[in-house]
């Protein structure tokens, strides 16, 4: 281990109790389960309850994290939030969440990257703490999409979910090294997967909430194609970049938003299905922290062992993508 090499040393996840299965959705909106598990491989997902905003599921997934790491809340030089539904506009979701650690000092902020969120933190946690100033991250990537869905849109409603997944960086990590991360993104594209009100560019009115702007609204077909090209283009740059193959991957966790994207994707890389984690089923597509969470069940499951080399890559609103590299 070289002491500068910054490692994740813990992870933890946190996902409401509550459980919307696709029956339940085939009493709201004209759909079936049948429609929803071939399009998409959901089964199910989780919502969370009126009094848990982001915060509540973040700041339980830190506490996991932390607990995996045996590092305590104080000792977090840094507090890195991903969400673009954080508990109210102003302040950062970042600050609610270091109050309810009981940390006090830390630099606290969130990272609007939509479903790339998870990996956009993971680059600037590691800049930051190859930077030499701090030597402790908190990343979490927490969304309760169920607050900025249109539950009578059958397009999306099927979609979503709500959770947390955290991870705690340190420098001088012996294991868990983020070798690398890829991130880019085209705001040409940004119609294509958006909430339209809410902003400065139009503010919540009577008018915006009659036409229901202010509900995720997304071109699903046009996404799905150009998701498989850039989760490819950003897998394989990473890879190329520090001289490795993909028969080197040990794991690929990809954003989980389809199934039959995870599948084109692994394809793609020439994978085989067992060596990509896939939690949509249970989940659905719960933006930045499908990742985070998949990593932390991994870890619990003893899934990830010692030298394994984990690619993450994933692609959302924005338009984003990225990839990153870990040795566990
Ligand atoms: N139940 C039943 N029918 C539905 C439905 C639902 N929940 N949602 C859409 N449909 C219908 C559509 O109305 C359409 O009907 P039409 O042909 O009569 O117009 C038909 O099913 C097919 O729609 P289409 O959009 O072509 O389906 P699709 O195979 O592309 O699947 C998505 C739709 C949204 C599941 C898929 O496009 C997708 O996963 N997109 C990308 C999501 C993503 O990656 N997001 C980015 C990361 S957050």
């Amino acid at each position: 281990m070289h002491k500068l090499e910054i490692g994740i040393a813990g992870t933890g996840y946190y996902v409401p109790a509550k459980v919307l299965t696709n029956a339940d959705l085939e009493q709201m909106v004209d759909t079936s389960d049948e429609w929803i598990r071939e399009r998409t491989g959901i089964r199910e997902r989780r919502i969370a309850a009126p009094d848990e905003p982001v915060s509540e599921m973040a700041v339980r997934a830190a506490r996991s994290a932390l607990l995996s790491a045996g590092v305590r809340p104080e000792e977090l030089d840094v507090i890195i939030l991903a969400t673009f539904t954080a508990d109210r506009p102003l302040p950062a979701g970042a600050c609610l969440l270091q109050e309810k650690l009981g940390n006090t000092r830390a630099g606290s902020f969130d990272i609007s990257a939509a479903c790339c969120g998870f990996i956009y933190g993971l680059e600037v946690a590691h800049k930051l703490l190859t930077g030499g100033r701090y030597r402790t991250a908190l990343l979490v990537a927490a969304e309760k999409l169920s607050s900025v869905t249109d539950w009578e849109d059958r397009n999306t409603c099927v979609l979503f979910g709500d959770g947390a997944g955290a991870v705690v960086i340190k420098k001088g990590h012996p294991h868990g090294r983020i070798i690398d991360c890829y991130i880019g993104s085209d705001g040409s594209k940004a119609d294509l997967l958006s909430i339209p009100a809410g902003g400065s560019a139009r503010p919540i009115t009577h008018r915006a909430i009659d036409e229901k702007q202010q509900f995720v609204k997304m071109a699903g077909r046009e996404v799905f194609k150009l998701a498989v090209n850039e989760m490819l283009n950003a897998a394989r740059m990473v890879l190329k970049r520090n001289n490795y193959d993909t028969s080197d991957i040990s794991w690929l966790i990809p954003h989980q938003a389809n199934l039959r994207i995870i599948r084109a994707a692994a394809r793609g890389l020439n994978l085989p299905m067992g060596k990509v984690f896939v939690n949509l089923d249970r989940y659905g597509n719960i933006s930045g922290a499908t990742i985070p969470v998949a990593l932390a069940e991994m870890d619990q499951a003893g899934l990830l062992k010692r030298g394994d080399l984990v690619m993450m890559v994933a692609f959302g609103g924005g338009l984003t993508w990225s990839a990153s590299l870990v040795e566990w």
